[in-house]
């Protein structure tokens, strides 16, 4: 996937993630001479789903909301992707109905771990739908970078509340479940009893440490920023202070 047709597609964030995914669409191409099956649950808008269909993987969508699923389908046309992006009104409660178990080279479940009820049946069915040997890419919003982010912008008290709350939360009007940090990630693929994790790295790291407009000393161009970027989340010191933690882990 080249980075033009991420950004037309809108997908300006996630270089990290992107890398770890390319990766493995090189790896499917490599061992199988085929171009990988994607499953994207709770993939809303296509954010994920379009760019990698632009890279020529078939992509099932499956995501509860109708009108993410009708605003994926302009973005797919407009990228003129909509033959290979099959999009599909379900819930990944009953994922198994739509999705065959061991029917995907590669399963996303991103920005869906904190807004499930139970994330740690959701991760299963998440493992249970990837092929044997196939991987499952979750991306979450991290407890401790929401932290770092709440106190760059003067939120002390959402900021102690996401130190102490036991979900993470800020309060009971956060839109958010929980949010998670690295152990917690292990720990539920762990108990899924399927999934090795082979990364757990952040995305975004420099969001929340970037000057603004003006304010920097050293003017960075877009591909000097995400490489330091890309650099910066392979470090897992920061990777717990980055707004989202991703996790790839490889089914067995
Ligand atoms: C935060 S958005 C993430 C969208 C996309 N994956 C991304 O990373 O940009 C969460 C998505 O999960 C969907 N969702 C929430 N609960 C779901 C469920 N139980 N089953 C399937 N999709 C669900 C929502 O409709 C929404 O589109």
């Amino acid at each position: 996937m080249g980075s033009p047709t991420r950004e037309q597609a809108g997908a300006a964030r996630g270089v990290a993630v992107f890398r770890l995914l390319d990766r493995e669409i090189d790896r499917v191409r490599r061992e199988t001479g085929r171009t990988p099956r994607v499953l994207d649950v709770g993939g809303g808008s296509g954010t994920w789903a379009v760019p990698l269909a632009i890279a020529g993987c078939p992509v099932t969508v499956v995501d509860t909301s109708p009108n993410a699923l009708a605003t994926l389908a302009r973005r797919a046309d407009e990228a003129e992707v909509t033959g290979l992006i099959t999009p599909v009104n379900g819930d990944v409660d009953t994922l198994a109905e739509v999705a065959p178990a061991d029917g995907s080279d590669l399963v996303l479940g991103h920005g869906l771990l904190e807004v499930v009820d139970d994330p740690g049946r959701v991760l299963t069915a998440l493992a249970c739908a990837a092929a044997p040997g196939g991987a499952v890419s979750v991306l979450t919003v991290g407890r401790y970078g929401a932290f770092v982010g709440r106190v760059a912008t003067g939120r002390l008290a959402e900021a102690r509340a996401l130190l102490t709350d036991p979900d993470g939360r800020t309060g009971p009007d956060d839109p958010l479940l929980r949010r998670f940090d690295a152990g917690r990630l292990r720990e539920l693929a762990a108990a899924s009893g399927r999934l090795e994790v082979e990364a757990l790295q952040g995305d975004g790291t420099l969001e929340a440490w970037l000057p603004g407009p003006g304010q920097e000393s050293e003017p960075a161009g877009r591909e000097e920023r995400d490489e330091l970027d890309a650099l910066a989340s392979t470090v897992p010191e920061l990777g717990e202070v980055a707004p989202r933690l991703h996790l790839l882990a490889r089914r067995y």
